[in-house]
C-alpha cells in the first residue's frame, strides 16, 4: 500500500468523495441484474411469457422481442433503484459530511489519498440499533487502486477509532451482491450476524437481501 495516506476528510475532497462512492455503488448494477435473473420466480415468469407468446403467435419473433423488452425494462429498473439509493445517500449525509461525521465527537469520515487524489473512503457513526456499536459506512475504493490493502487499512482505522472511544465493536450492512465487500469484512474478522430482506416488495420478490456484519473488539473501555 505504498504512498497511500489515510486522513480525515476535508471540504475540498467533496467532489472526489462523491465520485468514488457513486462509481463504487454503480458497479453493483450488472451483478444485481444477474442476481435477479438467477431467481427461479423470474425465470419461471420469463419462461411462461415466452411459451404463451410462442403458442399464441406461432412465431418466434414476438416472444424473443417481448423477452428482450422485459430484460431491458428490468435493467432500467435496477438502474433506477441504484440511482435512487445513491441520491438518498448524498442527501442524507454525503452532501453534509462535515456536519454528519466530523462535528459530532463519536463519528468520523476518512479518505485514502494517493498522489493528491482521493482513492478510498470510509465513515462511521454510532449505530442506531445498538449504542455500544459504531456503524461503518461509505466504504469504497477506486477500481484502479483495488487489491492493495486500502480497504483493509480503512477498516482498521474505524476499528481503532471505535476501540479508542470505548465502543464494544463495529457493525455494518452490505448486500448479497457485494461479494468483494463480504470477503473483505470476513477477512477482517467480522461475523455475519443476520441476512434479511429490505421491506420493498421488489426486493422481496427478487430475494435481494442485506447482510449485517459485526466485529466485536477484543477489549473495550465500558
Ligand atoms: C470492497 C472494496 C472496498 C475492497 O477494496 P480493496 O481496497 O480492493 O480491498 P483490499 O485490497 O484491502 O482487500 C481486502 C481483502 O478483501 C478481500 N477482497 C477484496 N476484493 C476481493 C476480490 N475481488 N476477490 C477476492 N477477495 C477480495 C480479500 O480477502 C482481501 O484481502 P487479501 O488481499 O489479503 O486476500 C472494493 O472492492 C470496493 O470499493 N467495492 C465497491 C464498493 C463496495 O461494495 N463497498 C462496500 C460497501 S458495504
Amino acid at each position: 500500500m505504498a504512498e497511500v495516506q489515510i486522513r480525515h476528510y476535508q471540504e475540498e475532497d467533496h467532489e472526489e468523495v462523491k465520485e468514488v462512492f457513486t462509481l463504487g455503488m454503480s458497479e453493483h448494477i450488472p451483478p444485481s441484474c444477474m442476481h435477479v435473473l438467477k431467481q427461479p420466480l423470474v425465470q419461471m415468469f420469463l419462461g411462461c411469457v415466452f411459451c404463451a407468446l410462442l403458442t399464441s403467435s406461432k412465431s418466434i419473433l414476438l416472444p424473443v422481442l417481448a423477452i428482450t423488452l422485459l430484460l431491458a425494462a428490468g435493467r432500467q429498473s435496477v438502474n433506477y433503484i441504484f440511482t435512487k439509493y445513491i441520491q438518498v445517500c448524498l442527501e442524507k449525509d454525503l452532501n453534509h459530511i462535515q456536519q454528519t461525521y466530523l462535528d459530532p465527537p463519536l463519528a468520523c469520515f476518512w479518505v485514502a489519498e494517493s498522489q493528491g487524489r482521493v482513492v478510498g473512503t470510509v465513515a462511521c457513526l454510532p449505530a442506531e440499533t445498538d449504542q455500544n456499536f459504531l456503524e461503518l459506512k461509505r466504504m469504497a475504493v477506486k477500481r484502479t487502486h483495488r487489491g492493495q490493502g486500502i480497504a483493509k487499512a480503512l477498516c482498521r482505522t474505524v476499528a481503532d477509532f471505535a476501540f479508542e472511544r470505548g465502543f464494544r465493536g463495529v457493525l455494518l450492512y452490505t448486500s448479497v451482491v457485494q461479494t468483494d465487500a463480504q470477503k473483505l469484512y470476513e477477512h477482517m474478522g467480522y461475523q455475519k450476524l443476520r441476512e434479511f430482506s429490505v421491506p420493498e416488495a421488489i426486493a422481496k420478490l427478487t430475494n435481494f437481501t442485506l447482510i449485517e456484519y459485526r466485529l466485536v473488539l477484543k477489549q473495550h473501555h465500558n
